[in-house]
């Protein structure tokens, strides 16, 4: 998963993005152009029917519907090939796949496919290449794959891959996975129990970089397919696998390009969902929950170019432009933004579900969870507890970091050029014009304390009194792309106009294939519940296709105490049987997919 802010950032005090209004209409143009897609994306909407929660399955959360704050769909399992997926089940227990699964992985792994944030054209950077050996594993291990599906290259290093189904009429699904991973950074390699790019396997766990993000996504995909071709099974719907590889840069050349020849192939809406890499599910307060991401923050990140006259430091002024800088930015710190819980926001249905169905949640926030449906007194109140968590936090509301500062070249200088970084991820209940407004709302009272003339965007933002400030400017400007948040897929079980048959045909699937995988006499549950990455993922390229995006890796991501996500730093690794499982869900999804009609 990207870290988006770290891409594109500058390297020099020059930086003048398109001016506020440019920007401000090309995105207005934009989401006018998303709604429309999202109403013709509706008009296949498939009505909501309660008594289509799968064919097969076992209730296990019985409740009066109305008091139910976090309904659950039954299990899902194939069904016409039910005996094929049964016995594809059983191959699934042996050592024997376990093996395979950990060499298909840790093949993967061996092969470095690094990001860097400054990487050049495709065709120009070396540092690409290293996707040609990628692809070139990929060939050798997955044989089937390559003698039945077609393989397209995009813009070089990207992978598409359709599985033609036989009924043209079904829309596909498409499954997405990025390549690369995040560089090792070279201070740490000794940090690492295992090398970073061996793919060891201890027995348990395989070791190294992209073990998890998102190698294991991009193999888990590839696998179940190959799984099912030695299966002989043939889809009735297309399956589709576009891999990005750039991912960890923004996608902008990888998904970017994908994503343009999806739409020509398959048209606006032309896929039924896409499922890419997300978080996987989580042990909270004693239960297992699973959290696919719907919804997925905005971001960007905007520059302060601070000027003020130099001279010699043995006449200074009060200020400095670093020491006003400072106070500007010490200033939007202690002015966070607001922390509030929005009751229609998939994230609130997530502490929903927490209520109703932990074992061990304290009742008194259990009670004040089920109270702040109604009651904004125990609204509150939930959010002095939960929102002490800074995931929580982040989950809820825009955030703001000083990520860059730079300013001085000498000690006896004065500084005249400083300039800072700030990274702002935006709230799904926000805008990015909201939160320009606010940052330019919460600095113009020190702008005019300090003197300083204002622009923002490229227009100027005039003083309110007709003094003319005399001693320096401030400007703000865009760095780096700009992320709206995306479009909310579907989600909410208890809108019966809403059109969630994607969401609850995953939702069966992942809670199938929870109990398939421990044994059906295990008798642990996996509770699923609407969700959100904190971090951004390829699908913001893949807005166009449809409106059912989710952002779920089905593995084991252990909890705070105990986490399993290492992605992005040193000693990642995923368990063996984690990985089983990851394969045993994409072929429990592709199949059930397949089956359905109701999308
Ligand atoms: C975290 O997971 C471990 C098992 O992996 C479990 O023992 C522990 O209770 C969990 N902690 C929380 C806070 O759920
Ligand atoms: C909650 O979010 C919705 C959708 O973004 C918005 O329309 C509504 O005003 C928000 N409610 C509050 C109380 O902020
Ligand atoms: C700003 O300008 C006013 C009027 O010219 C002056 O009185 C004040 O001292 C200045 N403040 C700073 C911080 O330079
Ligand atoms: C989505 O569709 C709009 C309108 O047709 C188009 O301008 C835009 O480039 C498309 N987005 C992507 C990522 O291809």
């Amino acid at each position: 998963m990207q870290d988006v802010k770290n891409h594109d950032l500058p390297t020099s005090t020059r930086s003048h993005g398109p001016s506020f209004n440019a920007r401000r209409s090309s995105k207005l143009l934009r989401l006018a152009g998303c709604t429309i897609l999202l109403f013709f994306c509706g008009l296949y909407a498939t009505q909501f029917s309660t008594s289509d929660f799968g064919p097969q399955g076992v209730s296990l959360f019985l409740h009066d519907a109305d008091m139910d704050l976090c309904p659950q769909v039954d299990m899902l399992f194939p069904e016409v090939s039910g005996e094929l997926w049964k016995s594809i089940g059983q191959d699934m227990r042996t050592e024997e796949f376990k093996k395979q699964a950990v060499d298909w992985l840790a093949g993967a792994v061996r092969v470095e496919t690094e990001t860097f944030d400054d990487m050049g054209p495709v065709d120009e950077d070396p540092r690409w290449r290293s996707r040609f050996k990628f692809h070139a594993y990929l060939e050798q291990a997955f044989p089937l794959v390559h003698a039945n599906l077609k393989l397209t290259k995009v813009n070089t290093y990207g992978l598409l891959y359709e599985w033609k189904g036989s009924d043209a009429s079904l829309k596909p699904i498409l499954m997405a996975g990025h390549q690369d991973v995040v560089p090792v950074n070279p201070d740490t390699v000794q940090e690492w129990t295992h090398p970073p790019y061996s793919g060891y396997y201890d027995g348990t766990r395989i070791w190294g970089r992209g073990s998890n993000d998102d190698k294991s996504g991009l193999i888990g995909t590839i696998s179940a397919v190959e799984v099912l071709l030695r299966n002989d099974f043939k889809p009735v719907r297309t399956v589709v696998m576009p891999f990005g590889f750039d991912e960890e840069a923004g996608g902008l050349r990888g998904a970017a390009s994908l994503a343009k020849v999806l739409e020509e192939l398959y048209g606006e809406c032309g896929f039924a969902f896409i499922i890419d890499e997300g978080g996987g599910f989580t042990e909270q307060y004693g239960t297992v929950f699973a959290t696919p991401g719907v919804a997925e923050k905005g971001s960007f990140s905007i520059k302060m170019d601070l000027a003020t006259k130099g001279g010699h430091s043995s006449v200074p002024p009060d200020h400095t432009s670093i020491g006003i800088l400072s106070a500007l930015l010490t200033h939007l710190e202690n002015n966070p933004f607001e922390r509030r819980i929005n009751r229609s926001t998939p994230t609130y249905r997530m502490f929903q579900c927490f209520a109703e169905h932990s074992s061990v949640m304290p009742s008194s926030l259990r009670k004040a969870i089920r109270k702040s449906i109604n009651s904004d007194d125990a609204l509150r109140e939930v959010e002095s507890v939960l929102l002490k968590d800074p995931v929580y936090r982040a989950l809820v509301s825009t955030t703001q970091a000083v990520d860059m500062i730079h300013g001085g070249i000498k000690s006896n200088a004065l500084p005249e050029e400083t300039w800072a970084v700030v990274n702002h991820r935006v709230a799904i209940t926000s805008s990015v014009e909201a939160t320009i407004s606010r940052d330019i709302s919460l600095l113009q009272p020190l702008v005019e304390k300090f003197n300083l003339t204002f622009s923002a965007f490229g227009e100027p933002i005039p003083p309110p009194s007709d003094l003319y400030p005399s001693e320096g400017s401030l400007e703000i400007s865009y760095v780096g792309g700009i992320n709206t948040p995306a479009p909310i897929t579907p989600w909410d079980l208890k809108d019966a106009e809403a059109d969630t048959a994607p969401f609850r045909m995953l939702a069966g699937t992942i809670r199938g294939v929870f109990r398939e995988h421990r044994g059906f006499a295990d008798g642990r549950d996996v509770v699923v519940s609407p969700g959100m990455p904190t971090v951004g993922t390829d699908t913001r390229w893949y807005w166009n296709l449809t409106k059912h995006i989710f952002r779920y890796s089905h593995h084991n991501s252990g909890n705070s105490t105990n986490s399993f996500e290492r992605a992005h730093t040193v000693n990642e690794f995923l368990e063996a049987d984690n990985l089983v499982e990851t394969i045993r869900f994409f072929v429990t999804l592709i199949m059930n997919a397949d089956e359905s009609r109701e999308f």
